[in-house]
């Protein structure tokens, strides 16, 4: 590691990617004539990576982009980062941490992992089993609530990485539910724990509080709030009457997933109940370690182990594969070539996939708390734009609603379109297969991106000419598309493997820590200074904005009970 971070503006492939975009204006930027002139480009820019076939080639790119591109890559060192992460390195400086999401899906068959003295690959092994133990006990009846019955449902309560991964994952691998649901609180609105445990047995409930730090606001009150839900339900059925039963009771309903276990004693949970991690998993890569407790036990373990053998899969590919060929490399390096050469502002996530829904949602989390940064890891300003903003929605709703910006719109927005070959649930509508309209919509909108329909295309349709402008769909807009042969466990573990590594080749061109997120403190802390205004706390009530003052004035005059 060197002293300072590297501003890559200053780098000649920069230079040389600054010089190459402005030779292709001059030559005609044209995916027509780039596809005319090269019948090879779609078999050369598709890629495979575990099991995802990802074809580039509907990206604005030449064969000298990508090497301009890659000459970028060796010019920070990218395999060299890439080697220091898998290393356990403490590349997340100010933090001053090591970055081993991957590390809890190595296989078996790798040699162990020491890192600062310590066995990391026994400390996951262990860990894994512990939870996937509890998991059976629970699956199997043999962890009963405390007045004998079955557990029905599990509530998990966390924000951030401690809920959007595992309710992402619960979504998106619904097949494999079993018959114990679960159900998931977040927010610190009060309408969410209401509508979550609406209608729930507290006899029948488990409650699995996660979170890393075991203090985040949202999360502990909403811990707060479900044990007391639990401790009257129960003394109304008179099975909580003395302080040893409410002991009892939560000790059976509650969890806890947190690497502060010290805290988590403290709430009244079974420390055997209390499943770690540690402080080299970032909350946003957390979706693979004990924070996915609710998986494994709505899912199975069994699912869950094949969901981390996905990852493992892409990790072994962006760790082992040349860049010239390996797809997170590839793909994080596109994305800097339309951030910072394309000035494009947003970046579209489109899975044809309906339990993928909440899958824009989780990566917005991923991508944009670790690369929305203003400054290099060694506190430098940026030079060069960084952190798109990512979003998106299920095709074909999203083609319904904004894809008409997409198509028309004056902005460039480079989107990724995800389908898998088999449906998991197969239905004829008549003879027609429905999940072969799905395909269509998903292989149709990314021609129609990539080639559009010119004023000649449009005039030979008969169009009264004053209409021909509106009709023209100018093409040029980049997409690329991820197909894989089904949404399974191991398909998703990878596609969430090829988002981080995606983030991670993006930051590493930045200079910036993508595993740090100061950014949503400052809020944190004025947060807890306005509790008390809004309890009309005179001194409080002082230390406000006269904006924040009069949204605080009019709550107070307007809030009925
Ligand atoms: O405030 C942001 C954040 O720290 C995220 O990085 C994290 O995933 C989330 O809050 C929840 O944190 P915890 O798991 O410690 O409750």
């Amino acid at each position: 590691m060197t002293s300072s971070a590297q501003d890559p503006s200053v780098l000649p492939a920069w230079g040389a990617l600054r010089d190459h975009i402005a030779t292709l204006a001059t030559q005609g930027i044209d995916l027509r004539t780039w596809f005319a002139a090269a019948p090879q480009r779609a078999d050369e820019l598709t890629f495979q990576a575990g099991d995802l076939r990802v074809d580039l080639s509907k990206n604005l790119i030449q064969p000298e982009t990508l090497e301009l591109l890659r000459q970028l890559a060796v010019e920070v060192d990218l395999p060299g980062r890439i080697e220091a992460m898998f290393r356990g390195d403490h590349i997340n400086i100010t933090e001053d941490r090591a970055v081993l999401h991957t590390a809890l899906r190595r296989t078996a068959a790798e040699p162990d992992l020491i890192v600062d003295g310590v066995n990391v690959s026994h400390q996951v092994a262990q860990e894994l089993q512990h939870f996937f133990d509890f998991a059976d006990e629970v699956r199997s009846g043999r962890h009963v609530g405390v007045t004998g019955r079955p557990i029905e449902t599990v509530v998990n309560i966390g924000i951030g990485g401690s809920d959007l991964g595992p309710a992402m994952v619960y979504q998106a691998l619904s097949s494999r539910q079993g018959p114990i649901k679960a159900r998931f609180v977040s927010n610190v609105d009060p309408s969410d724990i209401g509508d979550t445990i609406a209608g729930l047995d507290p006899e029948t409930t488990l409650f699995i509080v996660a979170s890393k730090t075991f203090t985040t606001l949202e999360t502990m009150t909403n811990a707060r709030l479900a044990r007391s839900w639990l401790l009257e339900l129960m003394g109304a059925r008179g099975i909580v009457h003395s302080a040893q039963t409410a002991a009892d009771a939560v000790a059976k309903h509650f969890v806890a997933v947190s690497t502060a276990k010290d805290k988590v004693a403290e709430f009244g949970i079974d420390p055997n109940n209390a499943f770690g991690f540690w402080d080299w998993v970032g909350g946003r890569y957390s979706v693979d370690s004990a924070i996915g407790t609710v998986l494994a036990i709505t899912l199975g373990p069994d699912a869950f182990r094949e969901f981390l053998n996905g990852f493992a899969a892409m990790d072994h590919h962006f760790h082992q594969t040349p860049l010239e060929r390996n797809v997170p490399a590839l793909m994080g390096l596109i994305n800097i070539w339309y951030v910072d050469f394309w000035d494009a502002r947003t970046h579209a996530v489109l899975p044809y996939a309906q339990h993928l829904s909440r899958f824009p949602a989780y990566l917005q989390q991923l991508t944009m708390e670790s690369n929305g940064k203003s400054v290099r890891w060694d506190g430098a300003p940026v030079t060069v734009p960084t952190g798109e903003v990512f979003w998106g929605e299920p095709g074909t709703n999203g083609q319904h609603a904004f894809y008409q910006l997409l198509h028309q719109g004056t902005q460039l927005i480079p989107a990724d379109f995800i389908a898998f070959a088999n449906p998991e649930v197969p239905l004829q509508d008549g003879g027609q297969d429905m999940h072969e309209l799905l395909l269509a919509n998903f292989i149709a909108q990314t021609s129609a991106l990539a080639f559009g329909k010119t004023a000649d295309e449009v005039r030979a349709e008969g169009v009264a000419e004053e209409l021909v402008p509106a009709k023209v769909f100018s093409g040029n807009r980049p997409s690329t598309s991820i197909m894989a042969p089904e949404l399974s466990p191991s398909t998703l573990g990878q596609l969430i493997a090829l988002y981080e590594h995606i983030t991670f080749v993006q930051g590493v061109v930045w200079g910036i820590d993508s595993f740090d997120q100061w950014g949503v403190e400052l809020g944190k802390v004025l947060a807890s200074q306005v509790v008390p205004a809004l309890q009309g706390d005179q001194a409080a009530l002082t230390q406000l904005d006269a904006s924040a003052l009069g949204m605080v004035k009019y709550y107070q005059s307007t809030r009925r009970h």
